[in-house]
């Protein structure tokens, strides 16, 4: 059994919060075990609850047109949220369930070592772009031990509010350039390197844009925390 096998059956049997109680399966994740590239969202909806599966319902299938337009295939990734079941009544994950399933994904990390990370939404975002709003960071990266991060809009806000489709399918387009220069960045050979999922990355400059990429400096601080906060609730989880 592999060790991502054996992580996924503690998942499934985790009952570090209340969480646990409702749901019908945990949403471990599910991809390549040695993806380059590692897509994390937010937290299991009713059709993952339903199949144990991550990104199967409709914000789901959006994802897949995304991968599609990059030519990268479910197979190729490793697809993971934040939190591992669902929250009852397409609440927010809170706080303190967020924390709860923390450890697993770090140890997801750990194990995969992807080059890349994307995070789909403001949960994943907040962990990996500390302090940054998504409507100032969506489409920017930033790289950090080795590992380059570039924050999305989660797909669901697409079906929410349409005029963000376009957006997030820019958005994905810039990945394949930045896939390609994380992938160059050589292995750490260093028994440090299963740490490196265990640390943010810094708050500074965006990567370096491509030709024709437009990259936005990530504000930090307390200016960037209070827009966050007065973000509409409907869209908080974008
Ligand atoms: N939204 C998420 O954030 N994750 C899923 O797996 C499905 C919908």
């Amino acid at each position: 059994m592999s060790n991502l096998t054996d992580l996924n059956e503690k998942i499934a049997k985790c009952d570090a919060c209340r969480l646990c109680k409702q749901r019908k399966r945990a949403v471990p994740g599910e991809g390549r075990e040695d993806a380059e590239i590692m897509f994390i969202g937010e937290a299991p909806g009713w059709h993952e609850d339903q199949q144990g599966r991550p990104f199967v319902g409709p914000a789901g299938q959006f994802l897949d047109e995304l991968l599609q337009s990059i030519n990268l295939k479910r197979s190729e990734v490793y697809i993971a949220n934040v939190v591992k079941c669902r929250p009852p009544s397409h609440r927010d994950p809170l706080p303190d369930e967020i924390g709860a399933c923390r450890k697993w994904l770090d140890r997801q990390m750990e194990l995969i070592k992807p080059k890349m990370i994307v995070t789909l939404g403001r949960y994943s975002m907040a962990r990996f772009f500390p302090g940054a709003t998504i409507s100032k960071v969506h489409g920017t990266s930033r790289t950090s031990e080795g590992v380059t991060y570039f924050a999305m809009y989660h797909p669901a806000a697409a079906l929410h509010q349409g005029s963000l489709r376009g957006v997030i399918m820019e958005d994905m387009l810039k990945i394949p350039p930045f896939l390609t220069q994380a992938e160059a960045v050589p292995e750490e050979p260093t028994p440090q390197k299963s740490k490196k999922a265990e640390k943010v990355p810094k708050v500074e400059k965006a990567e370096k844009p491509g030709k024709g990429e437009k990259i936005e400096k990530v504000e930090k601080g307390a200016s960037a925390e209070k827009a966050e906060q007065t973000e509409p609730k409907q869209l908080s989880m974008f």
